[in-house]
């Protein structure tokens, strides 16, 4: 190549990045940009009919609008920011990530939902195809950089739109570009969601296997009405409100330490269950709220069901992973108004039932879902990325077990919103709903 032109590409690459460089990110953005500076959904949805009803039915599209963000951003943070005006910046932060257009436009608070202003569009078309760059050393907290206009950013090189230009940046292939919201900091330094570093300290990481792959999978076809056929990245953004991409995330086997038992002997089950699906741990993301469970079953050769508790491991903070009776959530008082709030039930699942979850709590180190509250954590107890847990179930046979056979089973559900949390609140049921993951049996024979 003639030097001529390797410094004229040289420049090129340098204005590149001196152009991102000079460009605001996380909450530098407040107030930068203009609604108007942004295309509605509806104006991409003429040439990019599929992606456009595959975006609608993700949760991106509702980012804002969902009833439990309605519920919680309104009826906790904002009630809350308003008692303790130092929660109003990372409050207003909520939005750099559920609703970007609005945050830019400084148009914080925005309108409730019903009032069916922009900021509706949530998680848009244009806010992600106009990302530019990130900064800092971890992407967290929307550092996303923004350019409106007429470029629309993208994975491919060379494309060709009547209705925009368009321009490749390798971010957009990059697990990196998805950490900029699916990483989280409280405004005390806690990672509160750190999808994207669970991804990076796991597997899929190292073969080069990022959230696209998983959540927008490639497949034959258009990606415009007027475009060729090519390998067209998916926008399903399926996660934890789609029970098919739950299904079978985890998978159950079960086995007795011995198949034939006297009717006073014990017998111990151990239940194995491996992380096979996802690229980051299980639950991940709003982890506050998340919890997955399992629970264990005998039924006898008279068709009775005994419930078996999980025998203890014996570390720091397993309390926080067993099914109890105990109250937590205390500080949901603050936004609500209620002094001396006693709390609601920590679970609501049946007691002695395995947990999978991380306890998030609150500056008096109470347990919290209120993830802007959080000072500290507590155990990591969730299924990483292709880890497998066991747990064990030490039975004592019952004293009037009948001869014959009793047969096992393990069931591992999930729930997005702990159910005591969501009734209190007034969240639609859907949030709570129990959605099952998978199952096991195994059984032995009970002689004389
Ligand atoms: C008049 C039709 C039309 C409209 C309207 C339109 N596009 Fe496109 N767009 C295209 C075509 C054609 C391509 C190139 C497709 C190809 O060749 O694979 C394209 C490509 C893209 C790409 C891929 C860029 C890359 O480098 O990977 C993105 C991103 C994109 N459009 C975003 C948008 C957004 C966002 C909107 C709405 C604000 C929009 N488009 C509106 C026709 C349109
Ligand atoms: C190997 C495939 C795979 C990869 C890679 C992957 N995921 Fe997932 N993801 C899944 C599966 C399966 C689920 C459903 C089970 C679950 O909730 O963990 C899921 C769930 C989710 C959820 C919903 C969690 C919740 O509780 O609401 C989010 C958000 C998510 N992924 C984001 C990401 C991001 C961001 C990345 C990249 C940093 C990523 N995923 C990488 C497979 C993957
Ligand atoms: C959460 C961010 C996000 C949202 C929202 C989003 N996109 Fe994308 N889009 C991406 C990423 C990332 C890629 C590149 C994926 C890849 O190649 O792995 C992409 C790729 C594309 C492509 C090229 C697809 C291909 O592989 O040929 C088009 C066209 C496109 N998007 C249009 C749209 C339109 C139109 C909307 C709204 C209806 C939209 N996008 C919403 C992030 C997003
Ligand atoms: C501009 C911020 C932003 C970017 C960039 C972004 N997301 Fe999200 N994403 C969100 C928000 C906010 C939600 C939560 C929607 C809601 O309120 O339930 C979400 C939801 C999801 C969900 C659905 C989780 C569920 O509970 O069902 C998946 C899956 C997901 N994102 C994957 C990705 C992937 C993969 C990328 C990168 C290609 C990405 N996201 C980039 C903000 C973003
Ligand atoms: C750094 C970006 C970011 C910030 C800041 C942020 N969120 Fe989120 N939020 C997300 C992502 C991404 C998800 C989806 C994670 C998942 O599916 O588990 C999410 C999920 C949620 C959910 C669960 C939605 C559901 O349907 O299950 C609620 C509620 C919520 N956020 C409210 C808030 C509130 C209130 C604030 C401010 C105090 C806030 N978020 C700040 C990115 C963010």
């Amino acid at each position: 190549m003639k030097p001529i032109i390797v410094l004229f590409l040289a420049m090129l690459v340098v204005a590149d990045v001196i152009f991102a460089q000079e460009l605001p990110a996380g909450a530098a953005k407040l107030g930068t940009h203009r609604y108007d500076e942004f295309e509605k959904p509806e104006a991409c949805k003429s040439c990019h009919i599929d992606i456009y009803f595959q975006w609608q039915q993700a949760m991106m599209s509702e980012a804002y609008t969902h009833h439990w963000d309605e519920i919680e951003y309104f009826d906790l943070a904002v009630e809350h920011a308003k008692k303790d005006p130092s929660f109003k910046e990372p409050v207003d932060g909520c939005n750099g990530c559920h609703t970007p257009m609005a945050y830019m436009a400084g148009d914080v608070t925005p309108p409730r939902p019903s009032e069916n202003s922009r900021a509706n569009e949530s998680v848009s078309c244009e806010v992600c195809h106009t990302i530019v760059g990130w900064t800092g050393e971890v992407p967290y907290n929307f550092s996303f950089q923004t350019s409106p206009g007429r470029v629309k950013y993208g994975a491919k090189p060379g494309l060709v739109s009547p209705h925009h230009e368009t321009k490749s940046l390798s971010l957009y292939n990059q697990a990196e570009y998805c950490g900029n919201c699916h990483n989280e900091q409280s405004p005390f330094g806690i990672w509160v969601k750190s999808t994207q570093i669970e991804w990076k300290e796991g597997p899929y990481s190292k073969e080069n296997v990022p959230c696209q792959t998983c959540h927008m999978p490639k497949a034959r076809g258009r990606n415009a009405i007027m475009a060729e056929e090519d390998l067209v990245a998916q926008h399903l953004f399926h996660g934890a409100h789609d029970p098919g991409k739950l299904a079978s995330a985890v998978e159950l086997r079960m086995h007795p330490d011995e198949r034939e038992l006297p009717y006073d002997a014990t017998v111990v089950i151990s239940v194995q269950l491996f992380n096979a699906k996802a690229g980051h741990k299980f639950p991940t993301g709003s982890v506050e709220d998340r919890i997955a469970w399992l629970h264990v079953t005998a039924t006898d050769a008279e068709g009775r069901i005994h419930h078996l508790p999980v025998d203890r491991k014996g570390f720091t903070g397993e309390e926080y992973t067993i099914g109890a009776d105990v109250l937590a959530y205390q500080d949901m008082g603050i936004p609500k108004g209620i002094a001396d709030f006693p709390g609601v039930q920590r679970d609501g699942v049946p007691l002695g039932d395995r947990i999978f979850r991380m306890p998030y709590f609150d500056p008096q180190g109470r347990m919290t879902i209120m993830q802007w509250n959080t000072k500290s954590l507590g155990v990591d107890y969730r299924i990483g990325p292709r880890e497998t847990k066991i747990e064990t179930f030490t039975w004592k046979l019952p004293d009037d077990i009948p001869v014959g056979k009793v047969t096992f089973k393990a069931e591992l559900f999930y729930q997005k919103l702990v159910k005591p949390v969501a009734d209190f609140l007034g969240v639609p049921e859907d949030e709570s709903e129990i959605m099952p993951i998978n199952s096991a049996v195994t059984w032995i024979e009970v002689y004389e």
